[in-house]
């Protein structure tokens, strides 16, 4: 055997030993394919992929605790839920701000025990550095990171302290897997929340406390519309709308596969594998390729 083969068996049986070390049998952890008597918290529920998430968690029989700050449609999304025959509070909030984070963990933990937490809430940004302002960057970091950081410092104690199973999910993106032009304040948000979930999960191993970074390709959701877009991009916002309305997956696949990603005790979550997992593996295996390959499927998106 050469050297190289050797290196790569060694490192697939790394790989295997660290997949088999992180991930929870379904018996261990929450099976979220029935979620009777379970209750779940998804922020940025009023649309898109909470919305779906939340849509699912409903359909599975979990008690939702939906937070967006746009009031009028997480209203909404609780109602469907109430008519369907759920059971659905919606909460009215900017995850940017941790008091109000905290005390929607307070108004929840104070109705019983959590079992779900889902730090979905995001927005989008497209253009260069150069183009890209401070307040920008603030407001990404605030919302995208930071929002992410309130759930988890506001819920995990006191998931800790229940002492049942309990799953926290953070909406990552394969932007924070894998960088492409024009996308750098939003993948440094998205990489961190990456960062942020990888390593907690490996802190809390042995706590029944589980955590996943979902990383959703091109999906078809309100996001390039309400993004911030800067310099040429600002241009191409309509088409890149378009181009998510017209290729973007649903938001029910990622609202899927999160949940199969609960039950499994899977970490790092792409979604959909075929859109995420070719960009993700070649970034590690070819770097200098990756970079090339990325360049050019951002501009075909927002250029056509
Ligand atoms: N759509 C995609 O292609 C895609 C891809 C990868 C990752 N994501 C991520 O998925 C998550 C959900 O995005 P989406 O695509 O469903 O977008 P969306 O715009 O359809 O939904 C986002 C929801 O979050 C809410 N929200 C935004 N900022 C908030 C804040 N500060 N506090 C509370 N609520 C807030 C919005 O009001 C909206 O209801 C985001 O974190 C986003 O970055 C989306």
């Amino acid at each position: 055997m050469t050297r190289t083969p050797t290196r790569l068996a060694v490192l697939a049986a790394v790989a295997v030993a660290a997949r088999r070390a992180t991930a929870t049998s379904g018996t261990d952890g929450i099976d979220a394919r029935d979620l009777t008597g379970r209750t779940a918290v998804v922020t940025g529920a009023g649309s898109g992929i909470g919305r779906a998430v939340a849509r699912l968690l409903a359909e599975r029989g979990a008690a939702l605790h939906l937070a967006d700050r746009d009031a009028p449609a997480v209203e909404a999304v609780a109602a469907a839920v109430r008519a369907a025959g759920g059971t659905a509070v919606a909460h009215v909030l900017d995850v940017a701000d941790a008091q109000a984070v905290g005390r929607l963990a307070d108004e929840v933990f104070a109705a019983g025990p959590v079992d779900l937490l889902f730090n979905n809430a995001g927005i989008g940004h497209a253009g260069a550095v150069a183009d890209t302002t401070l307040d920008d960057w603030r407001r990404l970091v605030d919302v995208n990171l930071m929002g992410v950081v309130h759930g988890v410092h506001a819920f995990l104690p006191r998931l800790l302290a229940q002492g049942r199973p309990a799953h926290v999910v953070n909406t990552a993106s394969v932007a924070g897997l894998v960088p492409g032009p024009g996308l750098v304040p939003y993948s440094t948000t998205k990489a961190a929340v990456v960062g942020l979930s990888e390593g907690l999960d490996v802190e809390l191993a042995g706590t029944g406390v589980r955590v996943s970074a979902l990383c959703p390709g091109v999906i078809d959701t309100d996001i390039i519309r309400t993004s911030t877009m800067r310099g040429e991009w600002a241009q191409r916002q309509a088409h890149t709308a378009e181009v998510y309305a017209r290729r973007g997956t649903s938001p029910d696949v990622v609202a899927r596969a999160a949940l199969d990603a609960v039950t499994r005790g899977r970490t790092i979550v792409p979604t959909p594998r075929y859109q995420v997992v070719p960009p993700w593996l070649l970034k590690r295996l070819l770097p200098a390729a990756s970079r090339a390959v990325m360049a050019t499927v951002v501009r075909r998106v927002s250029r056509g």
